[in-house]
């Protein structure tokens, strides 16, 4: 009932600029071909004026064969098309045998009304986003019901989940949060460089739920696609950089499948999602003639039919449309490869993909961080701007750029996992596997070494050492400066947590029952977590936290509708996947008001109270930092005695860089307390 009224809902954004249109989206065959070559299958049904255009290049190579036509048309699972065709009785049997000719034309006809076609299309068919629906025509020959020829094609009506819009929307999102970040970062105790963390972690967390092997509906997968950015895995249909990668693996001893521009959705496993029912292509005996036969008596609809029936000749285009049969190796499983495929990038390519991302991404690092450097070995040389300033920024730039080093290392670290634990169960080109091992180790190297230090320094002398310590809380702050200091262990919880996933998610495919119970058990663990440890210092912190560790147990616990073995029906699948899209989204959305509000951007309609603000104080350092000017800062002894003394800090003994760290605090405790 609900999943019905879900269904119901789910297109009227849609409906608004319905298209109309149903069309093919792919087409293979599902039998090796016999007496039917296709080359090119484009049919469309235009709603409005009720017509078909199409688009078809095919050719019939077997003599003398007699054959009757059957055509199948699956709707989520559903077959409200099952027309077996005699086609001996059709057009007083001049196809009877089977003519040898090449057909190579493209047409648009109205369909005569007497078919009824119209009536048979519900409305809803058109703005459903990822329409799961194929046609499959079956030639079978008359006496021995052999089969000669099967050829499928999936139908869509051109709307998805997935939308580019989404995806420049969360780019753009975690463009501002880390922009505002690295603003604020110069504050072990900022909000947002932990936002951006917990963003993009949420965003991988989407996009991982997708890699499982589950039977998705398609309109879940297209959903998650829109997050693939946030792993790393960013490409095109005829991306230069899947080329590359292709040639590499050739030369490396790689055999697995090249990345391709063609839709996945054709070479999908036909046991899953948007094949839902396995149809059995063996011989259906008994035939019957059927309605098509009687309405082509009327030989006044195809008049305007005028078509290329050539004689035979070989066609000349490259046979691009594959067999795709329940045992043949070009089948997409569940998972990792139905996922990335369908953003064009071969699944023995995906490690090497976010490996060179991830390159483009260390050298951008880079260049930023050379600039500063650049910047302030300037200042320092031409004496620009206030001594105690250049002092300041020049003695706070190493633990900066560690600091930073260690969040893009945790931004990377859990896809890296999952794509280099694939990588190695593939067993393909040599130099990927050489080149994830080496990956691994740095990740391993970013990640675990400010923990062990973290660890250690908790342990030699106490947990608040953590906090005291001031160039520990700088440069390895963002593990753990965000938890109170009893509780400064939280971020080990997460980190295993991703491995475990990481690890099964790789290691489990073909299992999925054991992949979403071995995610249910994770999801809960971490959500105990939160409730008993309350690891924040703020309660609104906790309940944050504690909402998005929900929202993934939940939307993990529906994934269970998904799998194969469990067989719900394709209509609530579709269901449950639209509501676990819609729980996710509105998290984002959370998410992303969390960050405006932290952002400051709530000031702009508080600017009346007066604000002597911390806040702009730590805007005007960075602007320091930026445009080099003259910006005196007040140091504010009163703030800046009530919560360090001066000699606590190790790197710059002096007042100004107190009043930062204690101003920029006192900031964040500020903004976290005003808006929990
Ligand atoms: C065509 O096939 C039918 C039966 O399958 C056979 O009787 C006939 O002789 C065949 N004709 C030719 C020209 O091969
Ligand atoms: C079909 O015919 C058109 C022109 O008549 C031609 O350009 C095209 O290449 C042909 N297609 C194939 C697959 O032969
Ligand atoms: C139906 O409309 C489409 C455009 O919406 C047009 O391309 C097509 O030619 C029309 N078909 C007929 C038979 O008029
Ligand atoms: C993949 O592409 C390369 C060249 O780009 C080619 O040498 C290799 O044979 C292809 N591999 C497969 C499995 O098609
Ligand atoms: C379609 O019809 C044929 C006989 O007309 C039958 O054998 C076959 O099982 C049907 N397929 C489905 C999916 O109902
Ligand atoms: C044949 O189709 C035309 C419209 O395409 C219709 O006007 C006519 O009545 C039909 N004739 C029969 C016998 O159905």
């Amino acid at each position: 009932m609900l999943a019905r009224l879900v269904l119901l809902l789910l297109p009227l954004p849609f409906l608004v600029a319905a298209h109309g249109t149903l069309f093919t989206s792919s087409v293979t065959y599902c039998q090796p071909p016999e007496s039917l070559l296709v080359q090119q299958f484009d049919v469309s049904y235009i709603e409005h004026n009720n017509s078909i255009s199409f688009d078809i290049a095919a050719q019939s190579v077997d003599s003398n064969v007699s054959v009757s036509a059957n055509i199948l048309v699956n709707v989520y699972g559903l077959t409200p098309v099952n027309v077996s065709i005699d086609i001996c009785n059709l057009l007083s049997g001049v196809l009877c045998p089977l003519p040898q000719f090449t057909f190579n034309g493209s047409q648009s006809l109205a369909l005569p009304s007497t078919l009824g076609v119209a009536n048979r299309v519900p409305g809803i068919a058109f703005s459903i986003p990822d329409l799961e629906a194929y046609a499959q025509l079956t030639l079978i020959e008359v006496g021995t019901g052999e089969i000669k020829a099967c050829v499928q094609a999936t139908l869509s009506n051109g709307w998805s989940t997935r939308q580019p819009g989404v995806e420049w929307g969360t780019a753009v999102l975690a463009l501002f949060t880390l922009l505002v970040a690295a603003w604020q970062s110069t504050s072990a105790h900022a909000v947002l460089p932990y936002r951006l963390l917990d963003l993009l972690h949420f965003y991988q967390t989407i996009a991982a739920t997708a890699l499982l092997s589950l039977n998705y509906p398609l309109l879940y997968r297209a959903f998650a696609v829109n997050f693939a950015w946030a792993m790393g895995l960013i490409s095109s249909p005829n991306s230069k950089l899947q080329h590359s990668i292709n040639n590499m693996r050739a030369l490396t001893g790689g055999h697995l499948a090249n990345s391709s521009s063609a839709a996945a959705v054709g070479l999908i496993n036909r046991k899953i999602s948007p094949w839902n029912t396995n149809i059995e292509t063996s011989s259906p005996s008994s035939l019957t003639q059927s309605l098509l036969a009687d309405t082509s008596a009327n030989h006044s609809a195809p008049t305007n039919l005028r078509l290329a029936f050539g004689a035979f000749q070989q066609l000349s285009a490259v046979d691009e449309v594959q067999t795709v049969t329940d045992d043949s190796s070009n089948v997409l499983q569940a998972g990792i490869p139905i996922y990335v495929n369908s953003i064009h990038i071969a699944t023995a390519n995906a490690f090497m993909t976010i490996f060179l991302v991830g390159l483009v991404v260390m050298a951008i690092a880079l260049g930023i961080a050379g600039l500063l450097y650049a910047f302030l070995y300037a200042a320092n040389r031409f004496g620009w701007g206030k001594e105690q300033t250049r002092y300041r920024l020049t003695s706070s730039y190493p633990a900066y750029i560690r600091s930073w080093a260690l969040r893009l290392g945790l931004i990377g670290v859990s896809p890296i996992m999952i794509f280099v634990f694939n990588q190695w169960s593939l067993k393909d080109s040599w130099l990927s596997i050489l080149l994830s091992v080496l990956t691994l180790l740095a990740i391993s190297a970013v990640v675990l070494y400010p923990v062990y230090l973290t660890l250690r320094l908790a342990r030699r002398e106490s947990p608040d050492a953590l906090e005291s310590n001031l160039e520990h809380l700088d440069t390895h702050g963002p593990l753990y400066a965000q938890y109170r200091t009893p509780r400064y262990y939280f971020f080990l919880p997460l980190l295993i947590a991703a491995f475990v996933k990481a690890v099964v998610i790789a290691a489990g495919q073909g299992r999925g029952m054991a992949q979403v119970v071995v995610f249910l058990i994770v999801e809960v663990a971490i959500v105990g977590a939160h409730i008993v440890l309350k690891p924040y210092d703020s309660r609104g912190g906790d309940v944050f936290s504690t909402y998005l560790a929900i929202v993934r147990l939940v939307c993990t616990g529906c994934m269970i509708a998904f799998v194969e073995s469990v067989g719900v029906a394709a209509i609530p699948r579709v269901a449950i996947g639209a509501v676990i899209a819609v729980i996710f989204s509105i998290a984002v959305i959370v998410l992303a008001i969390n960050i405006f509000l932290h952002a400051g951007v709530n000031r702009l309609w508080r600017r009346n109270k007066p604000e002597r603000g911390p806040s702009r104080q730590g805007s005007a350092d960075v602007s320091i930092l930026e445009k080099g000017e003259n910006t005196p800062i007040e140091s504010e002894p009163g703030r800046a005695s009530h919560s360090r003394t001066p000699s606590q800090y190790s790197a710059t003994p002096d007042n100004t860089s107190v009043t930062l760290h204690s101003t920029s605090a006192s900031m964040s405790s500020l903004t976290a307390g005003r808006h929990h």
